[in-house]
């Protein structure tokens, strides 16, 4: 209730109800650590269906019978996995070091099956959502999600929750009785579906052929997808008030599906609900289908400033590439220096080697060894790991190249002395606690087509890593490093061959150390974790979107136990502060747009960390504009406006609004995220594909958006 009286100070009536929803029953804070940022995190991935089967009494269920197959001949139906069977497991995910469980979508899904070539087809994995406000039976009851979060929580585990907004189920327009035609649900009670649709909660685009239009991919239906409109007023409100609720019930954070597949808009929006009501961490899936695809930009965008972050597929495809295929690591250093100019947060990203949409490792190369050190890489590269149920397990099922559904076997066993499983446990808890892994710079230090030697660095902690994935011997000599001179002992305990390394002392940082031989297949990490520094440094602050009123949490080394912290100048209010952790609330006089975080204590002033703080509560609103300038291939139309949510009149085009869209061209259309309750000046403008800026003539448009729910605003082009 506290956080509700000081969210009142801030909010008027009307933005705090689209802000909190319906009365709900607010829980009492997790024991996690800390859930607005992952950055010392281990990530799980579990399909929950796929897991453990703890409680057999809800394999068949009476609500939705015949969707389960206790033969597991049907990879498309469930096959017993539920809430109760990850709770049974959370020791022996605790004991390899997870600190966060993503699980695969909870919510009711589809009671019936989608029968696609004589083959039925159930939402064992979650994406076909009916209600989002109840917990999906074949899983467990409400009881038994609650008590899973109870018990992940007692064990130090935040609990991830896959939230698909983007749709419902499998539609057929023109057969009502196929599937459930993607009927939407609220708590049980029915408000449409896909086939009759009179109050709009659904675009009938039909479904996307180009994957690379940005139009399509989100107007158009995910393959068969009823593709939910969440500009309608009651989709907008369902998605975030059930969302909501899920936080209220103990959620630590969200896995968003298909973020490339809505606006970023209302996404930005989404996101300020969320935040504004828990102090918490999302991130999504924009899947890139190579490192050119022609929406990566957009996909950089859209993780700079909508306040979710993405899972870093760039990556994903260097590191399957280097680890998997063949490739040089000089490439992957390249994927590393290349995301690292990107992302403004690539701290916040998503590590993966792979996941429940692609072939696992082995599949792609069967080799134990190469996942041992594409396993070390991850837990020691920029980014929160997120490892794959099984993979510790070496599971893979090749069947036709491995893909969805043979990469999602059901889990075989429960082994705590895999190699894979030790690795993962030691460099868990490295990254627990030197900084250097979370929130250190990386910089290579010694390279060649099969040996990567780079080192990370939060100030004065340092993690050197070495990894040879070649077939025969490395002599590594000229190596410099940061870690001071003195002799360094295996993070691996030679788990992966690696042995010790001695450092003599250099200058400028660079500090020599003796040559040794890596051999083949080899990895080794060593660290230095020096004490508490006297001046302080801040290693991340989370939330990244933020604004008055909101709490965040900034971490770092060297706060002591006292001091002044500010955003943007204004010193704001804490609410615990410790050598390495400080919560505060964001003072109201911030200017919106950018702001820089510092922490001030006798020992002197810590570096600044950058937040997006928000003019306000967020509206989405879509802005159209009619028979604008013509325009030629290439060239683009943008919104910008007097809020920093609108660019404030920027005519770059990474800060002004667009690429609009055209499907009706000359009308072109925007959703953007902008302050609750707030008027706005704002014009259109033409950038050419050469850069050219023009804008509309005329005065400046005017709208007032609304206090809560959605927007839109028509107008015609100047001339
Ligand atoms: C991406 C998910 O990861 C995938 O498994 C799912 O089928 C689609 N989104 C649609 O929800
Ligand atoms: C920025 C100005 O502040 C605004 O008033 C004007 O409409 C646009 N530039 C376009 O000229
Ligand atoms: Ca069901």
């Amino acid at each position: 209730m506290q956080r509700r009286s000081r969210l009142t100070a801030v909010l008027s009536a009307g933005v705090l109800l689209a802000a909190l929803g319906p009365a709900t029953s607010v829980r009492a804070d997790a024991p996690v650590s800390n859930r607005a940022s992952l950055k010392q995190d281990l990530c799980y991935q579990i399909v929950t269906d796929r897991f453990f089967d703890g409680n057999t009494g809800n394999n068949n269920p009476t609500k939705s019978p015949g969707l389960y197959d206790s033969t597991k001949a049907n990879w498309k139906l469930y096959w017993g996995g539920d809430f109760a069977g990850i709770q049974a497991k959370l020791a022996y995910l605790k004991n390899m070091g997870v600190t966060s469980i993503w699980i695969s979508p909870h919510v009711d899904n589809i009671d019936k099956s989608a029968v696609y070539g004589g083959t039925a087809n159930a939402g064992y994995h979650g994406y076909w959502a009916r209600d989002f406000k109840k917990t999906e039976e074949h899983f467990g009851t409400l009881a038994e999600f609650d008590a899973l979060i109870a018990a992940a929580h007692s064990n130090g585990i935040k609990v991830i929750m896959d939230w698909a907004p983007n749709h419902t189920s499998p539609a057929n327009p023109a057969d009502s009785t196929f599937a459930e035609a993607g009927a939407l649900y609220d708590n049980g009670t029915f408000l449409g579906n896909y086939v009759s649709d009179p109050n709009g909660y659904f675009h009938h685009n039909g479904g996307i052929t180009n994957w690379d239009d940005r139009y399509q991919t989100q107007y158009l239906n995910l393959a068969d997808l009823a593709d939910l409109e969440q500009q309608n007023a009651t989709v907008n409100n369902l998605l975030k008030t059930d969302a909501n609720y899920w936080m209220d019930r103990g959620v630590d954070g969200v896995r968003v599906d298909a973020v490339k597949h809505m606006t970023a808009g209302w996404q930005k929006s989404f996101a300020d609900t969320v935040l504004s009501h828990k102090d918490t961490t999302l991130f999504g899936e924009w899947y890139l289908g190579s490192q050119s695809d022609p929406l990566y930009a957009d996909n950089v965008r859209f993780a700079n400033t909508s306040g979710i972050s993405v899972l870093d597929f760039y990556m994903n495809i260097a590191m399957r590439n280097a680890f998997g295929s063949g490739g040089s690591m000089t490439a992957l250093d390249a994927a590393i220096t290349k995301t690292g100019q990107d992302y403004k947060y690539k701290e916040n990203l998503i590590t993966f080697i792979d996941n429940h949409d692609m072939s696992r490792f082995l599949t792609l190369n069967n080799n134990q060894s190469l996942l041992h050190q594409a396993l070390a890489f991850m837990l020691t590269v920029r980014g929160t790991p997120c490892l794959y149920y099984g993979t510790e397990q070496y599971l893979h099922n090749d069947t036709s190249g491995g893909g969805d559904p043979w990469n999602r076997p059901m889990m075989p066993g429960f082994s705590e002395t895999t190699t894979a499983y030790q690795v993962v446990k030691k460099l868990s808890a490295l990254r627990q606690t030197n900084p250097a892994l979370a929130w250190g710079t990386h910089q290579q230090r010694w390279m060649n087509n099969d040996v990567y030697i780079y080192e990370r660095k939060f100030n004065n902690d340092v993690v050197l890593v070495a990894i040879n994935k070649g077939a025969s011997a490395a002599n590594i000599t000229g190596l410099n490093t940061a870690l001071p001179a003195g002799t360094y002992s295996d993070q691996l305990t030679g788990t992966l061959g690696g042995g010790s390394l001695t450092v003599t002392s250099g200058s400028g940082g660079n500090n020599p150390a003796n040559a040794f031989t890596l051999n083949a297949g080899n990895v080794a990490v060593w660290s230095y974790h020096p004490g508490e520094p006297s001046t302080p440094q801040i290693g991340s602050v989370g939330p990244t979107l933020t604004r008055a009123g909101n709490t965040i949490t900034v971490e770092g080394r060297g706060f002591g136990a006292s001091g002044t912290l500010k955003v943007g100048g204004v010193t704001a209010s804490t609410t615990s502060w410790t050598a390495n952790r400080i919560k505060a609330t964001v003072p109201a006089g911030v200017a919106a747009g950018t702001a820089s975080v510092t922490v001030t204590t006798s020992g002197g002033t810590s570096n600044g960390y950058d937040v997006i703080n928000e003019s306000a509560a967020q509206v989405p609103v879509t802005f159209t504009v009619t028979n604008a300038s013509p325009t030629s291939v290439g060239d683009n139309i943008y919104l910008s406006g007097s809020v920093s949510e609108l660019g404030n009149w920027s005519t770059n085009k990474s800060v002004a609004i667009g690429p609009m869209l055209a499907p009706n061209y000359p009308t072109w259309y925007v959703t953007a995220s902008v302050p609750a309750c707030t008027t706005i000046q704002f014009k259109f403008l033409k950038i050419t594909s050469g850069g050219a800026v023009t804008w509309e003539n005329g005065t400046n448009h005017s709208y007032t958006a609304p206090c809560s729910g959605t927007g839109s605003t028509t107008v015609g082009w100047q001339y």
